[in-house]
């Protein structure tokens, strides 16, 4: 359920996942407006909708209608993902921390968020998750730098340390001794200018990530290459969201195989 939700790449990822697991569902972009949005909740289960995802406007409104919260989406103030359990409750989830962490898993097996300081640029809602994926992780400095200093402020005060908020302005140069630089926010998306940010200070041994997947190779992620940095950009992190969302909707968790990844990147080009 979105508001526009046409955009989505989600009925592509999990139509696929329907056919290659041999399961008989469909999984259908709802184009619902906010006002709408609890009566079309509550018609998941009337319906007979194992559940749904949620994006762009729905995602922090959700948590005061479904009747319970699990502590990740409390703590990210946002709800991904919407269960239906057998009693025609609605339970709220969270999975994009979870696709953050396992896309970098997945494409760096060795990564650790404790290795050295990080650096997340944004304070929306995409960092919220990052930020909490790498807190839980055991990230020991998160340097939190968004254009809007007072939203930084919020985010690092509310998850506490180790996210502390640091002035646009320091930007470039608060990325020395950086082990990880992640972009949430949505510079260098299509439409949008690349995100203003000199890497010169960043270590080449730093990680570069990208939440933004269309396009999947944005400027961040090339310039980082260039360079000589490892990259991982954001596709992955929303196909992994599917293996929690997968589990709780039909107790089998996907595999998250370049075939899946092909097909979804296919629809970005
Ligand atoms: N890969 C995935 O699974 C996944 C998951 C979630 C989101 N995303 C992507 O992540 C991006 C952000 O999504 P979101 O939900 O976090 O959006 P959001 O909550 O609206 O946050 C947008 C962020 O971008 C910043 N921003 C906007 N315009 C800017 C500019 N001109 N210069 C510098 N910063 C600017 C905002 O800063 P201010 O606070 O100053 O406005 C804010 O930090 C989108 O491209 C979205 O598609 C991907």
């Amino acid at each position: 359920m979105g508001w526009p939700v046409m955009h989505s790449r989600s009925p592509t990822l999990h139509n696929y996942l329907f056919g290659r697991y041999g399961l008989s569902g469909t999984y259908v972009p709802l184009a619902i407006t906010p006002a709408n949005l609890d009566a079309a909740l509550r018609a998941l289960a009337p319906l007979g909708f194992s559940g749904c995802n949620l994006t762009i406007p729905h995602k922090e409104r959700a948590l005061a209608i479904v009747d319970t919260v699990d502590p990740v989406a409390r703590r990210i103030g946002a709800i991904s993902c919407v269960i239906v359990r057998p009693d025609g409750s609605l339970a709220g989830a969270n999975n994009d921390a979870f696709g953050f962490v396992h896309n970098v898993l997945q494409h760096q097996p060795g990564w650790r968020a404790d290795e050295g300081p990080l650096v997340v640029i944004g304070a929306g809602g995409g960092a919220r998750a990052v930020v909490h994926s790498l807190a839980d992780r055991g990230a020991r400095e998160i340097r939190v730098i968004n254009r809007t200093f007072a939203r930084a402020e919020a985010l690092a005060r509310e998850f506490g340390p180790p996210a502390a908020p640091i002035a646009w302005e320091e930007r470039h140069g608060a990325l020395k001794s950086a082990a990880m630089l992640v972009n949430t926010t949505s510079q260098g998306m299509v439409g949008q200018p690349p995100l203003d940010l000199a890497l010169e200070t960043l270590p080449q041994s730093a990680l570069v990530c990208d939440i933004v997947y269309v396009p999947v190779d944005t400027p961040l992620l090339a310039a980082a290459r260039r360079r000589g940095n490892r990259t991982v950009d954001g596709l992955g992190m929303l196909l992994h969201q599917a293996r929690p969302a997968w589990h709780a909707w039909f107790g089998l968790e996907p595999e998250i195989t370049p075939e899946l990844r092909a097909v979804v990147e296919a629809t970005l080009t």
